[in-house]
């Protein structure tokens, strides 16, 4: 059983929607067990700083229909060291913290793994990012607000879309991932979806599609582009030029990390926080905490971080089953 007494809690990497329900249901799970929390502000750069305090049942109260992270994030140029990480470890010896939950990416579980290797605290990681983008899971704490952000962009860019009969080119974040496009696109109805995960060919990919939408009668149109996908300004260009169409490129941006988590993210963040303190508890340590078939999962952070996520081919055919 467990010797935890003490657990940390920070937030790392870009924020998310749903960090907060995360930081909520670790604080009240850990109650249960008698467990004390504490708030790291500001990621490792706080824990480095020694930005630490306790953080009670009633402190996270309201903080489930907040969106960013009331525990702030940054990176931090000093933790990436030998003697940043050694540091780390004395701040956390020195408050009792024998246990760290890190709700970030992948980068931010390296972080832990260092803090466990070479630090001697057991680490649990949270997957937060709204790319999608953390391979050991098939939903990240962020990706369901991020995505129902897009969806509404994407009705209203197409509500103007019909009025003046244009094509809309929606780009949305993801990093190398194309995880947020493809589920908006399908969720919005876009006439072509384009994520890193394919190879591009525009003419068979954008200029084809709408052609064929615009032969079935459709007088508007919408394209929705992941960030990764390479010369995403081309894309306006060659439907003006092969399609005909007026057009415009709409770079959503950083709207698509804020808002109010959704009801889906709040329950799977709460499954997720809570879990990493029944392993806590259990006295099973350094392990990255996912989902798979709707369940929560975890896995070794070593073995976590060496595997390789591919989008399903189901997600990609459908996408393309659904356009006109
Ligand atoms: O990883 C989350 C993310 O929003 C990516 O989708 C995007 O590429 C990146 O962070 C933006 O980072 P920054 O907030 O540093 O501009």
């Amino acid at each position: 059983m467990s010797e935890i007494k003490k657990i940390g809690i920070l937030t790392s990497g870009g924020d998310s929607p749903g960090m907060n329900p995360a930081v909520r249901a670790v604080v009240r799970t850990a109650a249960k067990y008698g467990m004390e929390t504490y708030a790291i502000q500001c990621g490792y750069e706080g824990l480095l700083q020694g930005d630490i305090r306790p953080i009670s049942g009633l402190d996270v109260d309201d903080i489930l229909r907040r969106g960013g992270t009331i525990l702030e994030t940054a990176r931090s140029a000093e933790y990436n060291t030998p003697e940043g990480v050694q540091k780390a470890a004395k701040k956390c010896r020195e408050m009792g913290i024998d246990a760290l939950v890190v709700v970030g990416g992948d980068g931010s579980f390296r972080g832990a793994l260092d803090l466990s290797v070479n630090g001697g605290i057991q680490i649990i990681g949270l997957p937060g990012t709204i790319d999608n983008d953390i391979s050991c899971t098939e939903y990240t704490i962020g990706l369901d607000t991020a995505v129902n952000t897009c969806v509404d962009c994407a009705d209203k860019l197409v509500d103007t879309a019909s009025s003046h009969r244009r094509c809309m080119v929606m780009e949305v974040m993801g990093r190398g991932a194309g995880y947020i496009a493809m589920y908006a696109g399908i969720a919005a109805g876009a006439d072509a979806i384009l994520v890193p995960e394919q190879e591009i060919d525009l003419i068979r990919d954008v200029v084809e599609p709408i052609k064929h939408a615009k032969a079935a009668g459709k007088k508007h149109f919408l394209v929705i582009v992941a960030e990764g996908v390479p010369n995403i300004p081309s894309i306006e260009k060659i439907i003006r030029e092969k399609v005909g169409e007026d057009c415009r490129t709409i770079t959503l941006g950083h709207v698509q990390r804020g808002g109010v988590p959704t009801a889906a993210e709040r329950v799977y963040a709460s499954m997720m926080g809570a879990e990493a303190v029944h392993l806590l508890a259990e006295g099973v340590y350094n392990r990255v905490v996912g989902m798979k078939d709707g369940k929560v999962v975890h896995y070794d952070v070593v073995e976590a971080l060496s595997m390789k996520k591919k989008m399903s081919k189901d997600l990609i055919r459908l996408a393309k089953e659904l356009t006109l």
